[in-house]
This record gives C-alpha cells, sequence and structure tokens, in this order.
C-alpha cells in the first residue's frame, strides 16, 4: 500500500514557493566576558526580537541561487559566501539532500547594523528549505546546524525574548506573561563590523578605559516580569557600547536626540550602529521616532515592537 514515507525526494517537501518571515535582534543586556581561545567572547545576554522583519521565498530549481531586493541590495554578495546560501548548504548537508532552491530575499533589516541581519537570514534560509525539501527537522535539530552558522542564527529560530550563553549560541526562552515592548529604531548611515567592536572592546579594556562590565541578567530578568517599560529602562545595558562610540563618536548625538525627545532608556543595538530606544507604548513610540528623525542624527527612524516569533512558514 502506498504510504506518505514512500514518497520520494522530489515528491516530499513543498511543489509551491515557501515564504519565510524573520524578525530583527536586540540585546537588552549585552554582558561581554573575557575572550576565549577560540577567538570568541564569552556572552551573557538577553535576546529579544522585534518587529522588523526580512522575508526569505524558496522555490524548486536546479540549482542553488539567491537574489534580494531591499535594504541593501548590490552590497551584499549573493555566492557561496552569503549566510542565505551557507545554510542551505548546511541543512542540505545534514539531511543528505541536494542543495536546491531559487532564494530570493526582501530586506527591510539594515546590513551590519547590529540587528542581526545576515543571522536572521541564514536562519530564514534553514526554515523555508526545510519546508521545501521536507526534510522535517525540528526546531532544536535547525537551532543546531544554526550555531556553526553564526552565534545569533539559533536565537533567531526561536524568537521572542531569550537568554544567550556561550558565544551566544546557547539560547533557552525568558518565560514571562505575555507584554508587548515599543521601540524606536535609529538606523545610521553605513554599518560597523562586529569584530571590529569586540576587538575595540578588548582594546579599550586592555588601556583601562572601558566601563565596568555589565555582569549577570538577573536585574534584567527582574525588570520584564514587572512588565513596567519604566523598570525596565533602568536595566538596558550594553558592554559593546563603548566599543560602537568610540568607533563611531557621532552615536552619542543620536543617543542624546532619543532622551531628549523623551525615550525611556536608549542603548546601542549590539555591535552597532543602530541604536534602540524604549517608549511607554506605541503612541509614544510614534512620536519619538518622528523627533529623533527630524534631529537628523540617523538616516531613518522605524518603529518596532516586541517580542515577537523567529523565522516562521507564512
Ligand atoms: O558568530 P558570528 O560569526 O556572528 O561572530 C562574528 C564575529 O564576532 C566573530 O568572528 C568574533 O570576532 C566576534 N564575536 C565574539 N564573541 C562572540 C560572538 C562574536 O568575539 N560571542
Amino acid at each position: 500500500a502506498w504510504r506518505p514515507d514512500d514518497d520520494d525526494d522530489q515528491r516530499r517537501g513543498s511543489s509551491g514557493p515557501v515564504r519565510v518571515r524573520v524578525p530583527a535582534k536586540v540585546n537588552l543586556h549585552l554582558g561581554v566576558g573575557p575572550l576565549r581561545r577560540d577567538g570568541y567572547h564569552e556572552l551573557n545576554t538577553v535576546y529579544h526580537a522585534i518587529s522588523i522583519y526580512d522575508e526569505l521565498t524558496a522555490r524548486r530549481g536546479d540549482t542553488l541561487t539567491l537574489t534580494m531586493e531591499g535594504e541593501g541590495a548590490g552590497e551584499l554578495a549573493l555566492d557561496d559566501s552569503n549566510l542565505a546560501i551557507r545554510a542551505a548548504h548546511a541543512l542540505a548537508g545534514y539531511a543528505g539532500v541536494l542543495p536546491h532552491a531559487r532564494l530570493h530575499l526582501r530586506k527591510q533589516i539594515p546590513l551590519a547594523g547590529g540587528l542581526a541581519g545576515g543571522s536572521a537570514d541564514a536562519a530564514a534560509a534553514l526554515v523555508a528549505c526545510d519546508a521545501l525539501w521536507g526534510t522535517g527537522l525540528s526546531r532544536d535539530e535547525l537551532a543546531g546546524i544554526a550555531a556553526d552558522l553564526g552565534s545569533d542564527v539559533p536565537f533567531l529560530i526561536h524568537g521572542g525574548t531569550a537568554l544567550g550563553t556561550g558565544r551566544g549560541e546557547a539560547v533557552s526562552p525568558v518565560l514571562a506573561r505575555p507584554t508587548s515592548w515599543h521601540w524606536v529604531v535609529a538606523v545610521a548611515d553605513g554599518g560597523l563590523s562586529t569584530p571590529a567592536a569586540y576587538r575595540e572592546l578588548d582594546r579599550l579594556r586592555d588601556a583601562g578605559t572601558a566601563g565596568t562590565p555589565l555582569g549577570s541578567t538577573d536585574g534584567l530578568l527582574g525588570a520584564l516580569r514587572q512588565r513596567d517599560p519604566r523598570v525596565l529602562a533602568g536595566c538596558l545595558g550594553n558592554d559593546l557600547q563603548d566599543a560602537a562610540l568610540s568607533m563611531r563618536p557621532a552615536l552619542a548625538d543620536t543617543l542624546k536626540a532619543g532622551e531628549a525627545a523623551g525615550a525611556l532608556a536608549g542603548i546601542v543595538s549590539g555591535s552597532g550602529p543602530t541604536c534602540v530606544f524604549l517608549a511607554r507604548d506605541a503612541a509614544d513610540a510614534q512620536r519619538i521616532a518622528t523627533e529623533v528623525q527630524a534631529a537628523g542624527v540617523c538616516r531613518e527612524t522605524r518603529v518596532a515592537h516586541g517580542p515577537v516569533p523567529g523565522a516562521r512558514v507564512g
């Protein structure tokens, strides 16, 4: 008798296009520990997925190709160095299928912005190709492959708000009663290199001019449970912020403009140069975004809310 399991590879999976939406991330707390022997830093971070999305569509094809539109189109290599292509190869290798797909990216997450846009695209490619090829991996298996692609990629498979340890790849969800936090995202002109930001932090620490390391995430996790944005504002922190400000001193003006516009707090996102501001509610965020935009201290502002789910089909 015919059973679905008898299906061959060509008929398993999806014959139509698979569309995956994946969010950007900010780090509500980014505690950077010592440099490890493998070149990574030990992290103690709280990831938070926000409502700025890239969209990846995967279609059947005879080879593996990638095209893109939107943020950074024309600036990003579309060859085997692209994280989405690397993700498709990694999944195909793991599952023992041919890496054949036509991938198309619609990007809204800025490149090299500290919002993990490249990692988001890798997470989206894993989820999309898994559905296209019918390889049917669990979210945890996908996160395992994701860890080899980049420290932030496993989080973008899961989304929400989560604790990240190790080099950031070990992710566990933060369980909290549902609350939406409202953010203003100030996108800068041009990007910053993540390895360069970590090197700059090491240099500042060696010179004794870096700020005191953040340490434990306990304060932030307690603040999340209180569901009061004024409490959360007091607990946001990023050890990489000094490095980003040292490399891009003008970011101090962006942070000041957010404060002047009445944001509860502002921090550099990840390795920067994007800055994020916490607002009281959606209307407050809209008002702050308009005001920061008018101050001329960034390329553009956007409003976002979080937490939102990770890479999902549909
Ligand atoms: O893991 P991912 O490829 O995104 O990291 C990019 C670079 O950022 C690493 O090569 C390393 O220089 C730096 N990094 C680090 N410590 C981490 C994560 C990233 O030093 N925990």
